[in-house]
């Protein structure tokens, strides 16, 4: 395979960025020293449908040293950090992508990716699994199982397990504590509000920020925006999520009234039009939207372009929209999760947890090949745990072990 790529020369930035992220990524070097001289993936060809940044740059390269055969395409058209991707295919991977992708390129790069023929796929969002499962189907012969890296993803698989029409097993990687806890709310708050810095460099202390659904990105992104002084609503349709919200001191309401109220807005639900045409008619003038779930559809963009006279690009990732009114919103990224359109996606120090699960999760589907069934399968509890305490050693944390007597007492029942 060549890989397709927009910038080859860029390979030495890309070096540097892979070698910074690899040194605070210490769980992942724990993981490489211990498999190296077995090299378990050896012989296995593995495609990745991931967003191409530094932390993934180590994640793969991790696989490739490890033995595996790797084809690399971008899991958003606006997400590929080019210099990342030139030094990879410079280092063997296969990459198929680039920044600012067509809709029709970025399939046509899975597409590409895909005639590596795997035996795994490791997807983030789910397009790479429902590709192969209609316009791909002849590959699923060759692909003994899969992973998921996020929530909307794991959506769509355990839709595809519900109608019976799953053709492999897949570890949804996205639920296990060791992911979820860390990725999608430390990692997304944190760069979260550094793509909505980066993009808009305004002060956040003061201003009402709305969070839209109160998941663990919601979670996440409220703290930090609380933390930078901001006044935080929150939207939810989860009536126990609420209570959850109200309860940790934000303000809770409905997008209606929210929509009045707040200064900057961040969908973080993985559901369509969570922001539509009556929220943006009650909108003050010059507010800010921007979108940390996994698609552009949580803000309505039809309804943003129809309500509007004229649209300018007024800083890097910033279009203004003038609406018949007079109004102004500012949409961050078009609508794409901000903190990788913005920004450089989550810190490599979380990033090590998602991609230590997914290194252990492919380890255990070829370990146990001939056992798993053609479902959704939670990431086995002894690799959540192996994963936090690699992290912990990386940390240099050191925590209690229990003592034989607290062993017995755990497990006895007699008065
Ligand atoms: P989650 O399931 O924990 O939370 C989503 C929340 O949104 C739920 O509490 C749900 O009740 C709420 N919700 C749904 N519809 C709503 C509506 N119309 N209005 C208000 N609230 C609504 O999911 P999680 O893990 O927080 O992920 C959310 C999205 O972010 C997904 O699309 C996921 O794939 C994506 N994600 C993005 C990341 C990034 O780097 N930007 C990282 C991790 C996840």
């Amino acid at each position: 395979m060549t890989s397709i790529i927009k910038y080859p020369e860029k390979w030495r930035e890309g070096k540097e960025q892979v070698e910074w992220a690899y040194q605070h990524m210490p769980a992942i070097k724990m993981i490489y020293e211990d498999y190296k001289d077995v090299k378990p993936f050896k012989g296995y060809k593995i495609t990745l449908c991931l967003h191409i940044t530094k932390e993934t740059g180590v994640f793969a390269k991790t696989l490739k040293d490890l033995g595996a055969e790797i084809s690399l395409t971008a899991s958003n058209p606006l997400s590929t950090q080019d210099d990342v991707a030139a030094y990879l295919a410079r280092e063997g991977v296969n990459v198929f992508g680039w920044r600012g992708e067509s809709n029709e390129e970025y399939y046509q790069m899975m597409h590409t990716a895909l005639d590596l023929e795997p035996n795994l796929v490791v997807d983030d969002g789910g397009d790479l699994h429902s590709l192969i499962h209609s316009e791909r189907r002849e590959l699923t012969v060759n692909i003994f199982g899969g992973t998921e890296e996020t929530t909307t993803g794991v959506i769509r698989l355990k839709a595809m397990e519900r109608e019976g029409v799953l053709q492999y097993p897949v570890i949804a990687v996205n639920d296990t504590p060791t992911k979820r806890i860390f990725d999608n709310k430390y990692g997304s708050g944190q760069s979260t509000i550094d793509g909505i810095l980066r993009a808009t460099s305004i002060l956040i202390a003061g201003k009402t920020v709305v969070v839209a659904g109160y998941g663990y990105v919601g979670r996440g992104v409220a703290l930090r925006a609380r933390g930078l002084g901001a006044k935080v609503v929150v939207t939810e349709v989860d009536p126990v999520k609420a209570i959850e919200a109200h309860l940790e001191g934000f303000m809770v309401m409905p997008m209606s009234k929210a929509a009045e109220v707040g200064d900057i807005f961040i969908t973080c639900t993985g559901m369509r039009d969570v922001i539509r045409r009556e929220h943006m008619m009650r909108m003050k003038d010059g507010v800010i939207l921007a979108n940390a779930g996994h698609f552009n559809v949580e803000i309505n963009l039809k309804d943003l372009e129809d309500l509007s006279v004229g649209k300018e690009r007024i800083r890097k990732y910033v279009d203004k929209y003038m609406l018949r009114d007079g109004r102004k919103i500012y949409l961050i990224g078009e609508g794409r999760l901000v903190n990788l359109v913005a920004a450089e996606g989550h810190p490599p120090d979380v990033m090590m947890n998602s991609f230590a699960n997914q290194l252990l999760s492919l380890l255990y589907i070829i370990e146990n090949r001939d056992k798993l069934e053609k479902r959704v399968y939670q990431v086995p509890r002894e690799i959540d745990e192996m994963v936090a305490r690699y992290t912990l050693k990386g940390w240099n944390i050191e925590i209690d072990e229990l003592t034989e007597d607290q062993i017995r007492y755990w497990e006895s029942w007699r008065l």
